[in-house]
């Protein structure tokens, strides 16, 4: 890594957390990502969901053509593909992920916890067991959407509530099971994932360092900082802030990219999710010199994912200037548009190769 006060060399990154889509919206959003990263986990929640390896590497086909689509060539990019978790997810389903390849983590959704998880699990210990005692003996991570669905549970404890009803009854259940807590949102999140014995770890979103709850709620309603788990108060921005650029190896970037169309953003009952993909490193730069650790974001951005993940460590690197790059306040995307998180504001640093 080199930085200058005006210039910042990392090895390419990898981004740890992303939803692609399908179909047009995948030939629209996918460049975004390849220009920024080399590699980038593939979150399942496809309808219907990438629930067996053969879905998943149909799936990876179709990022491949739509990159070539895209005039980007194969080895511009690699995505990294994952398989959905059910209540039917077998032994021998996971047996087949490791081998293929292919695969690189299992989604847990709890069943209605967010965007598509209607088919996600209803009981972990109890229904998926099995697949969890497999995914253990393989080496294969267990990615976790960490929010319990209880209604009688506040929106904004959700995440704290899961680490007591889920996460510890599942690593006591299976301590060697490797486990990334995605997009981490919580003072508690921060403070367990350090804590926790064995092979534990987190992702964290660029807009959760960037924003609190009040974005949400900046002069009036704003649907384009909604996602899930939802933005939390100050103190917690400040424990991710700390977590991110502290340079332990057990926290790396995701940047949870999510694409909804700006009408299904703007809409009496808005989508989750924030468009990041196109200014991803720029976000995370901006975070991380807003509290002088520009030193630490090549760690966190590129090297804690693939040790953790197992991987080879990215050969090119990524340069990001420091000037005014004002974010576009929309993006074509199949036949509508996204509206990138931010849109309008300017940030002080620009990729430039
Ligand atoms: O904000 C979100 N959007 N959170 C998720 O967990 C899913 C994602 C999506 O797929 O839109
Ligand atoms: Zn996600």
């Amino acid at each position: 890594m080199s930085t200058t006060t005006d210039t910042l060399t990392i090895i390419r990154p990898d981004d740890w957390h992303l939803h692609l889509r399908d179909g047009a919206v995948l030939d629209s959003v996918v460049a975004d990502t390849a220009r920024q990263f080399a590699r980038a986990i593939i979150m399942p929640n496809l309808q219907p969901p990438v629930t067996t390896v053969a879905l998943a590497i149909a799936y990876r086909d179709r990022i491949y053509a739509a990159l070539k689509l895209a005039g980007m060539g194969e080895g511009s990019f690699e995505p990294l593909m994952t398989l959905y978790l059910t209540d039917n997810t077998s032994a021998a389903d996971i047996l087949a992920a490791k081998q293929s390849g292919a695969v690189h983590g299992v989604k847990l959704y709890p069943a209605g916890a967010t965007t598509n998880s209607a088919a996600g699990v209803t009981d972990l210990l109890g229904r998926c067991s099995l697949a969890l005692e497999a995914m253990q003996s393989a080496g294969l991570p267990l990615l976790v959407h960490g929010e319990v669905t209880d209604p009688a549970i506040d929106l904004f404890d959700r995440e704290a509530v899961f680490i007591d009803r889920v996460m510890i009854p599942l690593r006591r259940a299976f301590p060697e099971l490797k486990v990334v807590f995605e997009h981490l949102t919580t003072r508690e999140g921060v403070n367990y994932v350090r804590e926790a014995e064995g092979p534990v770890a987190a992702t964290i979103t660029a807009h959760h360092l960037l924003y609190n709850r009040n974005a949400l709620f900046q002069g009036g309603i704003r649907p384009h900082w909604y996602c899930l788990p939802v933005l939390k108060r100050e103190q917690h921005r400040l424990a991710l802030l700390d977590a991110a650029t502290s340079g332990t190896g057990r926290f790396f970037l995701g940047t949870d990219s999510a694409p909804h169309s700006k009408g299904l953003k703007e809409n009496a009952c808005g989508c989750a999710g924030c468009y990041t993909a196109l200014h991803a490193m720029e976000l995370y730069a901006t975070a991380f010199d807003s509290v002088g650790h520009l030193d630490r974001l090549e760690a966190f951005a590129s090297l804690n994912g693939p040790a953790f993940y197992g991987l080879p460590v990215n050969q090119g690197k990524l340069v990001l200037q420091r000037g005014s790059y004002q974010i576009p306040a929309e993006l074509p995307m199949a036949d509508s548009t996204v509206v990138p998180l931010a849109a309008g504001e300017s940030l002080a640093w620009k990729v430039v190769a």
